[in-house]
């Protein structure tokens, strides 16, 4: 079909729902070089959801699960080579290479764009193409984060309806001239008449490519969710950070928790951890601490802005869940377990019970017999996963039985403390406090993790990855640590929140944890709004103030003394052999290092040789 008989493309009838000129503009333009067989502007009612939905049962892509075991829920199995994130296949295409920075692939955003306008030419063929209208953050935003996904792919646009404010509601909010971040999508896998569809199309050639400056999201390939649904990770960080640098707010890869005291007063917690270290579970945990209690804003991505009263305001800009499975189980995660029973979740490369039901490692009755992620039959003695270790559940957060009630105040919710935290085995200790938000930054900047099964590389071997946002800042790494800095400085820091960094992964001679983690991990949440009350003692240490054992309400915890003591040490020695590891780090972040973040470094080495 060419563009000239998409009825209604030139908005003069009603078969289009938008007067937006730019938009239409666009929609014709992308529909003339990826030649659709349709297009369809997708409304985000239930009644679309259920059409296209069915249409992914027939297509192979989707299987109803069980209606007793899990309602109106599918599992789609992706193609094997299509499970997650590229990063490889990741780019930040400014205008100039030093705007991309030395942790992003860089490429002319001229030379991208006719490389992948050969890609997409024709690439919709046989398939039809979506119009994904969607806003990130609350639709009573002001001014609210809009964007529009076209895509061939009928997974994603049932995927973003779960994932973020999608439909009609967000196009109603795009009055004719308002901007919104393009972002198209495609499998990359056009259909010729007659041709069978797969159950998973996608192609072995794979581009997630952004540019920042016209704020455009082009994809390329994958079906996959990181790769896929655009309002996330390319939107809300990529796109969202370098938007954040240029107007002096933040977009952080950070869960946002509301923490309720015995005494009912609310805190706000935001964290940021890379990707497997617990984002999730922290934002769901269920505290052990007696009289504690904790809601659930978000448990990915916050944004965050400056009141008027001078405080850092957080809103999450998703609207559901894309959790990892594997792992998440009742006893480690009831709330997110809780979330998925209610039903409306889509699972991706999870196993299949043969009573049409999902299971992955570590959830609870293992049954003797599966279909595997892969289509093949599984038993416990089988030598492989039965479900893939970055499988997950893309659920609606409406759903969470800990949701916070504010949670889609397009006010947001003031943080009054900001955690860093990765998974080190040594050195770290359970708990740290900035000296202040310079320090704190520090901390955020020369963060470090030891590798996942989650991506490539040696698992265990440690990496550095400021704020988390490694796979996700749209900019230099360089200039966002300096915009971090400045946040500080333009800002009273009485007001600000306080920085503090967390490692529920340090391990003793035996390998096993120091520390018992999960809803034990309040007991670390409590001394921390003890700091913030100024309520609770801490020994200033060369990296910061550190709890004793005794400045901790360990009571009723069953752990051994010596245990907690390990986990709250800060060994000099261990100290002075990360020191290189970090000095390596900051040569590579290069010549746009902050002066305030090398400052920090300098006088670390000091109080470390005093
Ligand atoms: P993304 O969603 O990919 O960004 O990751 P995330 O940060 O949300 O990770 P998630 O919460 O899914 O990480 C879960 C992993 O961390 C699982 O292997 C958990 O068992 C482990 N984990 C979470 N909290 C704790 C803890 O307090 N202690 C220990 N030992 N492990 C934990
Ligand atoms: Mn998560
Ligand atoms: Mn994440």
């Amino acid at each position: 079909m060419t563009a000239a008989t998409i009825p209604g493309l030139n908005g003069t009838d009603d078969t289009v729902p938008t007067k937006h000129a730019e938009l239409l503009a666009w929609v014709q333009e992308v529909a003339e070089l990826t030649q659709p067989d349709r297009v369809v502007f997708a409304d985000g009612s239930d009644a679309e959801f259920e059409r296209l939905s069915n249409q992914l049962v027939e297509a192979g892509t989707f299987m109803r699960l069980n209606e007793e075991k899990k309602p109106h829920s599918f599992l789609a199995q992706s193609d094997p080579s299509d499970v997650a994130r590229v990063e490889s296949r990741t780019f930040i295409c400014s205008e100039r290479e030093e705007d991309a920075g030395p942790t992003n692939n860089w490429m002319a955003p001229d030379k991208m764009r006719s490389i992948m306008n050969e890609l997409y030419r024709g690439c919709m063929r046989g398939r039809t193409m979506y119009v994904v209208p969607f806003c990130m953050g609350p639709l009573g935003a002001e001014q609210p984060k809009l964007g529009v996904e076209i895509t061939d792919s009928e997974y994603v646009v049932v995927s973003m309806r779960v994932m973020t404010r999608m439909g009609q509601a967000a196009l109603d909010k795009m009055s004719t001239d308002m901007p919104f971040v393009k972002a198209l999508h495609s499998v990359g896998a056009p259909l010729e008449p007659g041709q069978k569809d797969v159950p998973w199309p996608c192609n072995d050639t794979k581009y997630i490519t952004h540019f920042p400056e016209t704020r455009e999201i082009w994809s390329f390939g994958s079906g996959y969710g990181g790769n896929a649904l655009l309002g996330k990770k390319c939107y809300s960080l990529r796109i969202a950070s370098a938007m954040a640098h240029d107007e002096g707010w933040l977009a952080e890869h950070m869960l946002i928790l509301k923490l309720i005291s015995p005494e009912d007063k609310v805190y706000y917690i935001a964290a940021a951890f890379p990707s497997a270290c617990g984002k999730t579970n922290l934002a769901m945990i269920h505290p052990t601490v007696p009289g504690w209690r904790a809601e659930t804003l978000g448990d990915d991505i916050a944004w965050m802005r400056f009141g008027e009263d001078g405080r850092l305001y957080a809103v999450n800009p998703e609207f559901g869940f894309f959790g990892v499975a594997p792992g998440t189980n009742w006893s480690s995660n009831p709330t997110a377990m809780k979330t998925i029973e209610a039903g409306n979740t889509v699972f991706t490369n999870v196993a299949l019970t043969d009573d049409g039901d999902v299971w992955w490692e570590d959830l609870e009755n293992q049954p003797d017999h599966l279909t595997d992620w892969l289509g093949q039959p599984w038993t416990p003695d089988s030598d492989r996963k039965a479900a893939h270790p970055n499988s997950r559940y893309c659920t609606p957060m409406s759903q969470c039985p800990t949701l916070a009630p504010e949670w889609d105040d397009p006010q947001g919710v003031p943080i009054s403390a900001i955690l860093f935290g990765g998974r080190r085995k040594s050195t770290v200790p359970l708990v740290n406090q900035a000296f202040n938000w310079q320090h704190g930054t520090f901390m955020g900047a020369t963060m470090s993790s030891e590798q996942t099964a989650a991506a490539e590389g040696k698992v265990g071997s440690v990496r550095r990855d400021p704020m988390a946002m490694i796979p996700f800042l749209g900019y230099n790494v360089g200039d966002y640590l300096q915009h971090w800095i400045d946040v500080g400085k333009n800002a009273d820091e009485s007001k600000l929140p306080k920085i503090f960094y967390v490692n529920w992964f340090r391990r003793g001679d035996d390998k096993r944890f120091l520390w018992p983690g999960f809803g034990e991990n309040s007991r670390v949440l409590k001394w921390i709004v003890e700091r913030i009350e100024g309520t609770v003692d801490a020994q200033s240490t060369p990296i910061g103030y550190v709890p004793t054992a005794s400045d901790l309400d360990l009571e009723g915890l069953d752990v051994d003394p010596n245990d907690v003591d390990e986990a709250l040490a800060v060994n000099k020695e261990d100290w002075q052999a990360e020191i290189p590891l970090i000095e390596e780090w900051l040569q590579f972040v290069g010549d746009k290092l902050p002066t305030g973040i090398r400052d920090e470094f300098e006088a670390l080495k000091n109080r470390l040789n005093s």
